[in-house]
This record gives structure tokens, C-alpha cells and sequence, in this order.
């Protein structure tokens, strides 16, 4: 198993964050609570840290990370800002917003972190761990979600040690991710704002900002924007059933709000996304429900119809993955 770090320990005792730096100084992992979800972390200057981030996904190697750093001053070392890219980056971060823009030619990143394309995916997390972290490393971390590629994302540090084991050395606790989807990604490399992930952050909270609607790009999955949005993702073991409104013999429920569907009563096991109707409560238990779910050993899992608006989008985005026919 990991050694478990509590979050508290990297703020109160410089013993313990250097440790932890000195782990990922050697090139191994250390996975790392952020608002969001967990993420697995290496040093992003070195390639065969970098290397071992793919390899404990088993994630393929065109599917690039995101650069995470502790300040918006620092993030922008690594990528070309303009206005706009600005406007957002101070709007919101630190929070669950992931902008992909122009790579600096001049930026310190091992290749594999942007998996060769001239862009980069930056985020600024609201994190002390990261923040601390980075800050005493001096240098940024990749990190992708801390889960086996295609899996469901990990929203506590008991996710991150069930989906890797031994492939992470140090998980550091920080408990459940208040927000529990991850970050909203705009591409910013081109001329139109692109909504590349529904995310943490809702859209329009972005065109607010910005004073222009984002793109939807289409929703080709032979041909996915973010190159890691395959068509399968979030995957549980049982399969998901959408929208539905009767509970079948041998599913388990995936209920939101007071009403519960027909059949209810069928259900092998039930969790209530929000009983009261709250769509960030619900984006927070998403992951951790669909867990729980699929270790009631339950052949379905039948998701009620939810909201569309804010975070709905997310919610709508990652159900419809974890739906999805499996490769
Ligand atoms: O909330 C989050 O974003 C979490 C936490 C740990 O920060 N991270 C996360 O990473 O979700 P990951 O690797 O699971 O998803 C990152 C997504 C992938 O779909 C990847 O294809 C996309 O970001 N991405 C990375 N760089 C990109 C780029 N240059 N252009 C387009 N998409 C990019
Ligand atoms: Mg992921």
C-alpha cells in the first residue's frame, strides 16, 4: 500500500512536505487532493516521471496531462496568455478551470506532458497540497486524474488507493473533493473559446466573463476534441442505464431529489444524489455513488433524469460516458 499523508501534515510540518518533494524529485508519484478530484502527480520537467504517470493509467500516450501550478503567475510561465486567457485565469483561479492554450516555446515541460501537440492544458487548482507542493519544489506537476484509465475518477484518498495500490508511492489525504467533477476545460488556442470538458466550473459562469457563448465542438466521438474524451469513460463495472423512470430486476438506483421512480423498492441498492434537488451536491457525490453502486454487486445501474443547467452539463457529460458502449 501507499504511505497516507494528511493534507494538514504538508502546512504544519516541513518535514513531512519535504519528504514528499524528495519523492517526486526521484521520478515516483504521489497522488494529490484537489477541489476537483484526485490527481496523480509527477514532476512535468521530468520525462521519466512523466513516463510513469502513463504507465500507472495504462493511458495512451496522445492523450496529454494537465499542468498544475500553486499561483496564476506561475501557471503562465507555460503558456502564451492573451486577454482573454487573462480575464479567466484571474477570474477564477484558483478554482476548477483548465485553460488550454499556445505552449511557450520557452517552456520547461518534458514533451509526454503535452503528448507532442503545440498547446498546453494549465490549471491553477484550489489545493494547499499543490500550491505547498509546487511552491517548495519549485517546479510543476502533471496530473491527471488519479484512476486507471477510463475508470471513475477518485473523490477521496481510499478511491485513489482502490484504482492504483502500490503504482502511487505517497497519497496525501485531504479528504472528499468538495467539488467532485473535474475542472471545466476552454480551449483558448484558437480564435472562438472552445468548451473542450464540461466541468467544476459551469459555462456560463465562463461567457459571463468572457462576454462570448463557448463552443460546443461536435459531439463526434470519432473525432474528440480533448483527445482524452473517448466515447467510454467513467466506466463502472455494471452497466448504466440513462434517464430512466422504473427500476428493472437486479439494477441499482441512482436517484436525485424526493421523487423516486417506479419500482423503486426493486432497487439492490439506492443513493440519492441530492435528496434536495442540488445540483453541486449532486456533481459532488457523482463519482463516489457510482462506486458505491457498483460494489453493491448490482448487474445495472439505473440514473434518474437530472437537471440540464450549470453543472448539469458535467453531470450529463460524465453519465453519458460511464453509459457509453465499453471498447
Ligand atoms: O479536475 C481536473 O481537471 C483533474 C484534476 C486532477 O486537476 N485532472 C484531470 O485530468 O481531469 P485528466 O488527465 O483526467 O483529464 C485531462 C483532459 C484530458 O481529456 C486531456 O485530453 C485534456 O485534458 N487535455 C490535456 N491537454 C490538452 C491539450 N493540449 N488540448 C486539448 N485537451 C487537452
Ligand atoms: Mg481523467
Amino acid at each position: 500500500r501507499p504511505a497516507i499523508v494528511p493534507a494538514a501534515a504538508l502546512a504544519d510540518d516541513a518535514a513531512t512536505l519535504d519528504a514528499v518533494c524528495r519523492v517526486l524529485d526521484a521520478g515516483d508519484l504521489v497522488a494529490v487532493p484537489t477541489e476537483t478530484v484526485y490527481g496523480l502527480a509527477a514532476d512535468a520537467t521530468n520525462p521519466a516521471a512523466v513516463a510513469g504517470i502513463y504507465k500507472a493509467k495504462g493511458r495512451p500516450a496522445f492523450n496529454p496531462l494537465i499542468v498544475h501550478e500553486g499561483t496564476v503567475e506561475a501557471a503562465m510561465r507555460h503558456g502564451v496568455f492573451d486577454a482573454r486567457a487573462r480575464l479567466l485565469a484571474e477570474a477564477f483561479w484558483p478554482g476548477p478551470l483548465t485553460l488550454v492554450v499556445a505552449k511557450r516555446p520557452d517552456a520547461a515541460l518534458a514533451p509526454a506532458v503535452t503528448a507532442g501537440l503545440d498547446t498546453v492544458a494549465i490549471r491553477v487548482p484550489r489545493s494547499d497540497a499543490v500550491r505547498l507542493i509546487t511552491a517548495r519544489l519549485g517546479r510543476p506537476v502533471a496530473a491527471p486524474s488519479a484512476n486507471r484509465s477510463g475508470r471513475v475518477s477518485p473523490t477521496s484518498a481510499e478511491d485513489v488507493v482502490t484504482e492504483l495500490g502500490e503504482a502511487v508511492a505517497v497519497v496525501i489525504d485531504g479528504g472528499p473533493c468538495v467539488v467532485g467533477v473535474e475542472s471545466t476545460i476552454v480551449g483558448l488556442s484558437g480564435s472562438h473559446a472552445v468548451l473542450l470538458r464540461p466541468g467544476g466550473l459551469a459555462a456560463d459562469a465562463i461567457e459571463a466573463v468572457i462576454g462570448e457563448p463557448l463552443v460546443r465542438p461536435s459531439a463526434d466521438p470519432a473525432r474528440p476534441q480533448a483527445p482524452g474524451q473517448l466515447a467510454s469513460h467513467y466506466a463502472p463495472r455494471a452497466a448504466v442505464r440513462l434517464d430512466a423512470t422504473n427500476v428493472r430486476a437486479g439494477e441499482a438506483l441512482l436517484a436525485f431529489g424526493s421523487q423516486l421512480p417506479a419500482d423503486a423498492d426493486n432497487a439492490v441498492a439506492t443513493c440519492n444524489l441530492s435528496p434536495s434537488g442540488d445540483v453541486s451536491e449532486a456533481a459532488r457525490n457523482l463519482f463516489s455513488m457510482l462506486r458505491k453502486l457498483d460494489a453493491s454487486g448490482a448487474a445495472g445501474i439505473a440514473v434518474v433524469p437530472l437537471p440540464q443547467g450549470g453543472l448539469g452539463e458535467a453531470l450529463a457529460d460524465r453519465l453519458a460516458r460511464a453509459a457509453a458502449p465499453r471498447p
